[in-house]
């Protein structure tokens, strides 16, 4: 029996090329090979946690184009719910522009499109299938507005949330309240405590900071430094793996879809964790995101040392 995972959030095509570096302002820069490939973080984790063993319908809007309907069909590929994927006339679809440097680094911006015409309606339409879901995962690539009635709306019905708060805004109190389990790595919580990305607040005191504001739990990834979270009473920090870096784009999305699909199917928070950081470690081994996600077997037959300089 598969566990439902409604994931409500952004489709984007992806455009990525390959390039030495990322260019600097105002700097042309040759770079290598161009791929364009269906993204964004909403459909990002449907993928990953489709692949990962979960049943998944995806909410979302795409403009009515070409981009639009390959977004779509490849969901539909993948196994993936897409009867509350919207096509909105007369709209784009989410677009993003990703350079990706020769040391799997990336920078990204992104056309949001049809992304951003997303409402309070189209979540309204997919009730059913969030009453009935064992875990929603929501992302900020959409209106904060939606973000919040989807948020409500899966705790109306009791059901598991968790919000990764990328990219990163300031969230409301009555927001943060109701979120089962928010996913920001250090900039993101940076941004949702003071509403900058730099600044002295470390990790100890964002993770505070946000369990006073009544979030459940909290899961902050730390990079090369691993994840610390906050849980209840208790907290810890598990290491991260070690893995030859191709492309990190996505990591983020396979974390947060791992960890809601080993949650939904009722695992502890720390067993989930370490079951994503496998997902993530995988992930950033290939080029791509979606394309770099792995399978359900391939995560349980994870082993550290085969990721270094070997076959996954
Ligand atoms: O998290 C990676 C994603 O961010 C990319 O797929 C891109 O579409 C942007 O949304
Ligand atoms: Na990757």
């Amino acid at each position: 029996q598969k566990v439902k995972i409604v994931v409500i959030g952004s489709l984007n095509m992806d455009l990525v090329v390959v390039a030495p570096r990322v260019a600097l302002e105002g700097e042309t820069i040759i770079g290598g090979k161009f791929t364009a490939m269906p993204g964004g973080k909403g459909a990002n984790q449907a993928v990953a946690a489709s692949r990962l063993g979960a049943q998944v319908h995806m909410v979302g809007c795409i403009g009515d184009d070409g981009f639009g309907r390959e977004l779509r069909e490849h969901l539909r590929v993948g196994n993936i719910n897409t009867d509350y994927v919207t096509t909105v006339p007369d709209a784009s679809s989410g677009v993003a522009m990703i350079t990706v440097s020769e040391r799997g680094e990336n920078s990204i911006v992104v056309s949001p499109g049809a992304n951003d015409t997303m409402t309070i309606a189209h979540v309204k339409q997919a009730e059913t299938i969030i009453r009935e879901a064992d875990l929603v995962l929501i992302q900020l690539e959409i209106p904060l507005e939606v973000v919040e009635e989807a948020v409500a709306m899966a705790k109306k019905h009791q059901v598991t949330v968790i919000l990764n708060p990328a990219p990163a805004r300031q969230l409301s109190e009555v927001l943060l309240k109701q979120i089962d389990i928010l996913t920001p790595n250090e900039t993101e919580g940076r941004i949702i405590v003071t509403g900058q990305a730099e600044g002295d607040i470390r990790e100890e005191a964002i993770i505070s900071f946000l369990r006073n504001k009544g979030v459940q739990n909290v899961v902050m990834t730390l990079g090369g430094e691993g994840v610390a979270y906050s849980e209840g009473g208790s907290a810890g920090r598990l290491k991260a793996h070690t893995v030859e870096v191709v492309d990190t784009t996505g990591a983020g999305d396979s974390f947060n879809a791992g960890l809601g699909v080993y949650l939904a199917e009722g695992g502890s928070l720390e067993a989930a964790i370490s079951f994503a950081q496998k997902v993530a470690a995988l992930s950033v081994t290939k080029f791509g995101a979606q394309p770099s996600f792995p399978y359900r077997s391939q995560v349980d037959r994870f082993q550290d040392h085969l990721l270094i300089g070997g076959e996954v």
